[in-house]
Parts: C-alpha cells; sequence; structure tokens
C-alpha cells in the first residue's frame, strides 16, 4: 500500500508517539522487517547448528517459527506484533487515546464477543452428552447435570454465558445508540448489528427447547403461537381457509402442528450450527467494519475530550494539530485501486500502538466476563423442571425472562405484541442513522449540546408513567369488554368485535403514546436525535417495567399477583 500526499508528511507526537520513527534494535529472527532468516550479529547468515544444539534450543526455534517478532521495543515493532498476527490484526494498529477511555465502549462489546466464546466452547462439550431426540434429550440432560463429572458446571456456564450474552449485547447496543455512534459512516455496521442482536436471542429462543422439560416445552409452544398469530387475524376476518400465513410460519418452525420430534430436530440445528455460524460470519463483517469505519467513533474534537490524556493544544503542543489533510490525500493499491477511506485523512496524532494498550484493557473485560460466569454457575444451577408432558400444560408458561416483556404483550394480543410491535420496533431503529444525518458529534454520551441527558430522563419519566398508567388500568378494569355492559351503548360496545380488540389493546395504546411522546418532542425541539431519543428511552422503561410485570407479578392464566404466594394452590 503506498500514500500520495500533496502535504508534508505528519510530525510524530510529542511525548505520545515518542519512538514512532526509531528502528527497534535488530534480533535474530527479527530484523524489523518481519523476515524470518536468522542472522548473526554481523549481519550474516547463523550457524545451522549442531544436531545437539538444535536440540537444546528446539523450543525457542519452535516459538521463532511461529512468532517472527520478538518482544517488541519500539512503535515499530508494536505496529508488527499486531500486523504479523491474524487475530491481532482484527485491529489497526493504532488507535486513539479517546478510543481507550473506559467510558468509551464500556467494554460491552468484547464482553458480549467473550460470552458468545464461553457459551461456544461449553456448548460444544454439552454435544458430547446431549441427544436431540424427544425420548432421550431430558434424560441426557439429567445425566449432564447429576452424573457427568464436571457437567453441571459445564451446564450452567452454558446457561449463564448465554444470559451474560443477551444482557452485554443489549448494553453495547444501547451505548451505541446513546452516544449516536451509529452515525455516518457507521450506518450499516449499526444494521448489522440488529442483526446480531436478533441472532443472538434466536440461538437464546432456541436453546430454551433443548432440556425438554416442561419449562421448555410451554415456552416453545408460546413461541410458536406467536409465529401462527397472524391466524388472529385472518380468523377475525375469516379468510383463513385459503389465507393463512400463521399457519405457514408455524409449520415452518415447528415441522408439524405442535412441539414435537420435527420441532425439536429443527431448534438442534438452528442452535448448534446455523445460528452460531450466522453469527460468527456476521460478527467478522462487524469488526471489520469497525476498521474500515475509521476505528470507534469519536467527536472532530476528541482531542479536547480525552479526560487529561492528552495535553492541550496550543502553541506549546503543536502535535494537537500537527496533521493537516490534503483535499487531494488518497490511497493506492499497487497502482490497481484508488481510492479514500475514513483513515485516509487522519494523522497520527493521539494515538497510540493498539499493542498492547488495547489488548490489555480487552482482555480485561474478558477476564472479568468468564470470572463473572464462573462464579454465577458455582452459587446458581441452570433449572431443570419436569420432563415436558403435552398434556399437562405449564401454567403459568414463562418464556426467558427477557422475552417476558414481550410474553406481557402478547397476553393481550400475540399478534400485536409479538409481531407488528417488535417488527416495527426493529424497523424504526434500523431507520434511526438514515433520519439522523449528522456526523458530528459521534461517539459523545447524550450529546450535552443540544441536551440529550434532560431530554432522555424526561423520557424516562414519561414512558414509566404510560406503562404503569395504562397497565394498571388494564389489570384493575380489564380492557374494553365488559367497560360498557349495561350501559345504554348496545351490544356492539357490550361486546366489540375481535378486530378491534387485536388492534386497540395495552400493548399497542403505550406504543401509540410512546410515539406521540417522540412526535411532541421533535415538534418542541426540531431534532431527529432527542426524538429518537426520547422514543428509545420511553421503549426502554415501558421493556423494564413490562419485563418485571411479566416475571414477578404475573401468576396461573398471567393473572396479576402482588406476590407469588398469593398464588392458588390446586
Ligand atoms: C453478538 C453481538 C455483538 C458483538 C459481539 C459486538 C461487538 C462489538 C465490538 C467488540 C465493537 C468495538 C467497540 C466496542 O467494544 O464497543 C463493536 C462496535 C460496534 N457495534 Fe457491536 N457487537 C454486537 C452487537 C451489536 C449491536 C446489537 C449493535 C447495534 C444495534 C452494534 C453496533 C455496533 C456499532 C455501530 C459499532 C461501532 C461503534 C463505534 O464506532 O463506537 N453491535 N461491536
Amino acid at each position: 500500500m503506498t500514500q500520495t500526499d500533496s502535504t508534508p508528511p505528519s510530525k510524530p507526537t510529542a511525548g505520545l508517539a515518542p519512538d514512532l520513527d526509531r528502528e527497534s534494535t535488530p534480533r535474530a529472527g527479527d530484523d524489523g522487517a518481519g523476515s524470518p532468516i536468522p542472522m548473526n550479529r554481523d549481519g550474516g547468515p547463523l550457524d545451522t547448528g549442531t544436531f545437539t544444539g538444535n536440540l537444546r534450543r528446539l523450543l525457542t526455534n519452535a516459538r521463532a517459527a511461529v512468532f517472527r517478532t520478538g518482544r517488541p521495543t519500539s512503535d515499530r515493532g508494536r505496529t508488527q506484533r499486531v500486523f504479523a498476527n491474524l487475530f491481532l490484526h482484527v485491529h489497526s494498529t493504532r488507535i486513539h487515546l479517546n478510543s481507550l477511555r473506559a467510558s468509551a465502549t464500556m467494554g460491552m462489546g468484547i464482553a458480549a464477543l467473550a460470552s458468545f466464546l464461553i457459551a461456544t466452547i461449553t456448548g460444544v462439550l454439552l454435544m458430547i452428552y446431549y441427544t436431540p431426540a424427544t425420548e432421550l434429550a431430558y434424560r441426557s440432560i439429567k445425566d449432564i447435570h447429576y452424573t457427568v463429572p464436571t457437567g453441571r458446571f459445564i451446564r450452567n456456564l452454558h446457561r449463564w454465558s448465554a444470559h451474560v450474552m443477551v444482557i452485554t449485547v443489549l448494553l453495547h447496543g444501547l451505548r451505541v445508540f446513546l452516544t449516536a455512534s451509529y452515525r455516518r459512516p457507521r450506518e450499516f455496521n449499526w444494521v448489522l448489528g440488529l442483526g446480531l442482536l436478533a441472532i443472538t436471542l434466536g440461538l437464546s429462543f432456541t436453546g430454551y427447547l433443548l432440556p425438554w422439560d416442561q419449562l421448555a416445552y410451554w415456552a416453545a409452544t408460546i413461541g410458536a403461537n406467536i409465529a401462527g398469530s397472524p391466524r388472529e387475524l385472518t380468523d377475525a376476518v375469516g379468510v383463513t381457509s385459503w389465507f393463512d400465513p400463521g399457519g405457514f410460519f408455524k409449520e415452518l418452525l415447528l415441522g408439524a402442528e405442535e412441539v414435537g420430534q420435527p420441532a425439536l430436530t429443527r431448534f438442534y440445528l438452528l442452535h448448534v450450527m446455523v445460528l452460531p455460524i450466522l453469527l460468527a460470519a456476521l460478527l467478522a463483517v462487524h469488526f471489520w467494519r469497525v476498521r474500515k469505519d475509521g476505528g470507534l467513533a469519536r467527536p472532530s474534537d476528541a482531542e479536547l475530550r480525552a479526560g487529561g490524556l492528552l495535553p492541550p493544544p496550543g502553541p506549546d503542543n503543536p502535535s494537537a494539530t500537527a496533521f493537516v489533510p490534503g483535499p487531494t490525500k488518497t490511497y493506492g493499491l499497487m497502482a490497481l485501486v484508488r481510492g479514500r477511506t475514513e483513515a485516509v485523512g487522519r494523522g497520527p496524532e493521539h494515538t497510540i500502538p493498539a499493542w498492547p494498550r488495547a489488548f490489555r484493557a480487552e482482555l480485561a473485560a474478558a477476564v472479568i466476563v468468564v470470572a463473572l460466569c464462573m462464579l454465577l454457575s458455582i452459587v446458581s444451577d441452570a433449572p431443570l423442571k419436569e420432563q415436558a408432558n403435552p398434556l399437562v400444560p405449564e401454567n403459568p408458561a414463562k418464556a426467558p425472562w427477557y422475552f417476558l416483556g414481550v410474553q406481557e404483550l402478547v397476553s393481550f394480543s400475540a399478534f400485536m405484541g409479538g409481531l407488528v410491535l417488535p417488527g416495527l420496533v426493529v424497523l424504526g431503529l434500523a431507520l434511526i442513522p438514515f433520519l439522523d444525518r449528522q456526523r458530528d458529534p459521534a461517539g459523545v454520551w447524550f450529546e450535552p449540546r443540544i441536551g440529550g441527558r434532560r431530554w432522555f430522563l424526561v423520557s424516562l419519566v414519561v414512558g414509566a408513567a404510560v406503562t404503569v398508567g395504562v397497565e394498571a388500568l388494564a389489570i384493575r378494569f380489564g380492557w374494553i369488554r365488559g367497560w360498557f355492559a349495561g350501559t345504554r351503548l348496545g351490544p356492539w360496545f357490550a361486546d366489540p368485535p375481535q378486530l378491534l380488540i387485536i388492534f386497540i389493546n395495552p400493548a399497542t395504546v403505550i406504543a401509540l403514546l410512546f410515539s406521540a411522546w417522540s412526535i411532541w418532542v421533535y415538534r418542541a425541539t426540531r431534532s431527529t436525535r432527542l426524538a429518537a431519543v426520547a422514543l428509545t428511552a420511553a421503549a426502554l422503561i415501558g421493556f423494564v417495567i413490562l419485563t418485571w410485570i411479566g416475571t414477578v407479578h404475573r401468576g396461573p392464566n398471567w393473572d396479576f399477583y402482588w406476590r407469588q404466594s398469593d398464588w392458588p394452590v390446586h
């Protein structure tokens, strides 16, 4: 790769990259250019040695065969350490100091990756004993849990790492949103991230069925009913006999009308092969795009914000503005390709070699995740109920906790709560970077310049009030049906058509009120970004409250109870 530039070469940053241009001392096996040819001190070919001498140096030579550079002592060596290694090369060789601040990422992306790796390794180990057949699956999980040495710990680790992955992926996505890091040129990576989120939830949902216990069976049945929920609509308008998308989706998911062996085979295949491979492939593109988009998002005045890490720019510190990008700066690759990338036009100011600081920080995040999952696996076992019994419904049948907010909405209408609203949320999220077309500032929490934090907090309060208000109304007084019984409004009001209940129910009312709030914020501020912040904050707190209600306050028949001890005893 060659660079052509009409401007003079940039100066190294004083104090920050002192040895950028200094050669590392040549060593055997480290000639500064990554050459594997061993040399003696005078630059001549090294003695090939005697048999016993080579035997003694076996380990050293084997190591040199794998790692061609020695311990780096200069920036050039550190750079080489990164680009000579397939795995480390996921980073660019230098990283901006702003990206190293803990608050820039909170380490959530790496934590999500670490938990995915733990789940993958433990999942492969579980596959040794697990049998995906309805008559054997439950017994094989019991064997893993109770008889296989370390089986329970591995199973617990798998379960906990899956939970940690869902949480960290959600928090990572939230961080990207709240720092507006989806802005140009990162729109594509944002949309890709939404795909990663969907696959993560898909992995969790398909894994839930595999133990084949009561919890698994009935949660999968709820999922299948959501897939089949377009029937709510087609039944209400009486066209199901010739147009039945709900039946098609359900059949596609289960391979039958009910959850059984075909469903277990499909879920297993999706869980151990299709979704992990898809996730790994998308992750590769995701990471590659982080590089190609010019590293992590940072505002144009990132140098000012680097929180004491950087000396302020000024006459005493010309390095802060040393690099002036030329208008014609491009890259060329062997005269074959020419063009501009995000990185072209940026100088090395306020960057340091990615090795070792960035890798150390990432390792620290990964170690914390491993320790957390291990700790949780020691203190808390993955649940296992009785073997699945299609004749005895689990009541209440609850999905994993992160789906319980959706399950609460589904209890009003599976079609609207389980398909339409989640679909609209994903569509809305995918559109955000194409509606908020600013570039700067990206990578800044809450965008204080336009009062982002204040609108976020106010929207949390509005979202909480709307969710609690509508839920309380529905729980205390039921929904529409019965509201007008005994009044003079007539039978239509006393027993309104099903179609009305499908479209106007607590879930859709909450969504409409959130949208109205977001539109109001747009009108008041004329800012797309603030309207998106308002909608997301309201949806976020709504999701938390609905999840809480679904987890803690819903009992048999999805009735509301203040505490589990109030549940009726059969
Ligand atoms: C399995 C799931 C995911 C993994 C393992 C992952 C991993 C990562 C990592 C390691 C980074 C580098 C910065 C950081 O550590 O925060 C990153 C950046 C990014 N991710 Fe993800 N991610 C995932 C899902 C998502 C989701 C759900 C979204 C959004 C909907 C998303 C959007 C982005 C964007 C836009 C960037 C660039 C951010 C910036 O420049 O500051 N990712 N991701």
